[in-house]
């Protein structure tokens, strides 16, 4: 029977009973599993020290870590007094801990915005345990609206803008996996500041990598032309050469994809709200073309290709020029050739 072996250690493996915490983890719950045990810091917060032992042992290192891998320095009880007068000092002082063995991530969250908002001594800027939990990390990242509920926690105002927009709705409402949550954008751990102008610059690349995508978007029969159009326009040309030449002076912004479908708040390009809808075209505009006149928009290509139906003049000239060209260059040619036979000739 050799099946009835591995059968066997299958469901050995689905029996399991959850890890047993190593012998120190139970000395520490002796005390901290009891819902009741608290202590006042010197602010007048209460700290509730009660440690939900299933969560933890549910979480990514319920089977892995003790307590004292991360509580280094509690081994001794009593506890030797610490120095904490609020909960935030506490929480950013065990936070360290993390660093010892996610030392890549840790590395990566000193380049961010966050980091840098901690630095200056804001205090509520987040660090790991803010968006991973600390006893209850789960896999982090799904399912992918937990990330933009993470991120609401503190950025209510975007994420509710967000929440209505074309992207967010789907993923919210309809739980479409296709669309960007807040960190496909921003990322997680290195958050670049939004309104520096590299970054403001590379945001078409941000957006193509989804528009460009032709299996993506013939789900939901939208143009993949976008990009390739925006990049021809001299709104796509004048941003590429100002990303090129970083010394430009920031008041010369061409428009982005954003500037005119909004960030957080893009809508579907025929929604009564859209900002590129043709009622309200020309006002996304004039954020820019200052005089810009109700018929300014029609002298622009949009995203579309010329073609004999849109824009036929451009079209033909296009066209024109494509059978023109080509003609000249060979009336040029067979000139050439001609004279070179009459030297021949005539020798
Ligand atoms: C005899 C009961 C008891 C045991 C066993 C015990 N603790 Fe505690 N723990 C306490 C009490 C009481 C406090 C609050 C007062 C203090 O900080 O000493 C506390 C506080 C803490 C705190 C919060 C520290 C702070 O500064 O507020 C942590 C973290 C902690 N314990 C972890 C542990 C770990 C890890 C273990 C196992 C190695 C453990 N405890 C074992 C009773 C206990
Ligand atoms: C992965 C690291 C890690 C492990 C493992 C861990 N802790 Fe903690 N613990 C933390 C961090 C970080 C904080 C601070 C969390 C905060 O302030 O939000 C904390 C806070 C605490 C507190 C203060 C109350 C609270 O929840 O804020 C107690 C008590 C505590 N831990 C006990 C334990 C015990 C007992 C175990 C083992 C069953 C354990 N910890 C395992 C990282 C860990
Ligand atoms: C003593 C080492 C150690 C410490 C300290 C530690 N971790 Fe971990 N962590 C691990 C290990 C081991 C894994 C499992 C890795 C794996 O599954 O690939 C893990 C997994 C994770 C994961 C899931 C990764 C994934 O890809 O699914 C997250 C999130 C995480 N840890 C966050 C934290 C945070 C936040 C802290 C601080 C409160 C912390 N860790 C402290 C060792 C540690
Ligand atoms: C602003 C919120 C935020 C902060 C702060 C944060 N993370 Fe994360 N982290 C996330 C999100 C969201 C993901 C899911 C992956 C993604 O979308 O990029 C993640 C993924 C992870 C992973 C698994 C994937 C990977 O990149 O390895 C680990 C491990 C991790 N974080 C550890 C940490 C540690 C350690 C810290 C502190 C030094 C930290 N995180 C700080 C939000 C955060
Ligand atoms: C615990 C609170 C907290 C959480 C959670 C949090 N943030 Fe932040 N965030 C802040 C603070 C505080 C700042 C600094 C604000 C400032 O500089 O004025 C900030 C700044 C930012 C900025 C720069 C804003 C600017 O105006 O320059 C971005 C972008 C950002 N966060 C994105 C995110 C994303 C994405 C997530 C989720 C993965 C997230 N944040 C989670 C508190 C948080
Ligand atoms: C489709 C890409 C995209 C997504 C998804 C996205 N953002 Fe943004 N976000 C941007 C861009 C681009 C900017 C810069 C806007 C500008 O030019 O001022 C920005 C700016 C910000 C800012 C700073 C300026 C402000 O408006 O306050 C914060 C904070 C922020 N985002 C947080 C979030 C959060 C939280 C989420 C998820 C709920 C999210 N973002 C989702 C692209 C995105
Ligand atoms: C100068 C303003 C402007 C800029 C810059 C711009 N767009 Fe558009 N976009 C529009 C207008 C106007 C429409 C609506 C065209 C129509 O009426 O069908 C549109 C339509 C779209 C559509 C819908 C296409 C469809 O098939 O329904 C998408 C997707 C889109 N744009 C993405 C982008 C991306 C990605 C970028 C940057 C690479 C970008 N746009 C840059 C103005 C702009
Ligand atoms: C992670 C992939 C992804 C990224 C990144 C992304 N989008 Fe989208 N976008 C989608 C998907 C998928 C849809 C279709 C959603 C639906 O119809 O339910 C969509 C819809 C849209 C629409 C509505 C088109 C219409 O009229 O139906 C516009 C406009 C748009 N996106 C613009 C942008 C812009 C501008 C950016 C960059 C700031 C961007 N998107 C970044 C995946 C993405
Ligand atoms: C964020 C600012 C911004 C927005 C919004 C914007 N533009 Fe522009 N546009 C520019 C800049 C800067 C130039 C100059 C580019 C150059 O000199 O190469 C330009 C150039 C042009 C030109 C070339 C002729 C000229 O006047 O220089 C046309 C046509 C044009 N834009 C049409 C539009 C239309 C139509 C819209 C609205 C759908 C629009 N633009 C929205 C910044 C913007």
């Amino acid at each position: 029977m050799p099946f009835v072996l591995p059968l066997a250690l299958l469901v050995a493996q689905v029996a399991a009973p959850p890890p047993a915490l190593d012998d120190q983890s139970e000395t520490c719950l002796a005390c901290h599993a009891d819902r009741t045990l608290a202590v006042t810091l010197p602010d007048g917060e209460v700290q509730h020290l009660y440690v939900d032992v299933e969560a933890f042992r549910k979480s990514v290192h319920g089977d892995r870590l003790g307590c004292t891998d991360c509580h280094t320095d509690m081994t001794e009880v009593p506890h030797p007094a610490k120095p904490f007068r609020t909960r935030r000092e506490f929480t950013l002082a065990y936070y360290e801990q993390c660093k010892r063995c996610h030392f890549a991530n840790y590395t990566k969250t000193v380049d961010s915005v966050h980091y840098a908002a901690l630095a200056r001594g804001d205090t509520t800027a987040p660090v790991c345990v803010d968006c991973h939990g600390s006893h209850d990390i789960v896999k982090p990242g799904q399912p992918r609206a937990a990330v933009s509920r993470t991120c609401a926690k503190c950025h209510e105002g975007v994420s509710s803008t967000y929440a209505k927009s074309v992207h967010g709705e789907a993923l919210l409402e309809g739980g479409n996996p296709d669309v960007p949550v807040c960190t496909d954008c921003h990322r997680s751990h290195d958050i670049a500041g939004p309104r520096e102008q590299h970054w403001r610059l590379s945001t078409p690349e941000l957006c193509s990598s989804c528009h460009t995508n032709k299996a993506l978007m013939a789900k939901y029969g939208i143009s993949t032309a976008v990009l390739q159009t925006y990049l021809e326009d001299f709104h796509g040309m004048t941003a590429s050469l100002q990303r090129d030449e970083p010394g430009t002076p920031t008041g010369a912004f061409a428009a982005v994809c954003t500037d005119c479908h909004g960030v957080h708040d893009i809508t579907r390009v025929d929604a009564p709200n859209s900002k590129v809808m043709r009622a309200n075209l020309v006002k996304t505009c004039q954020q820019c073309h200052t005089g810009a006149t109700e018929n300014f928009p029609a002298a622009w290509l949009s995203h579309y290709e010329p073609s004999w139906q849109r824009a036929p003049l451009v079209y033909g000239v296009k066209l024109f020029y494509s059978i023109l060209i080509p003609f000249m260059m060979a009336g040029l040619v067979l000139q050439i050739l001609l004279h070179l036979w009459r030297v021949v000739v005539n020798r």
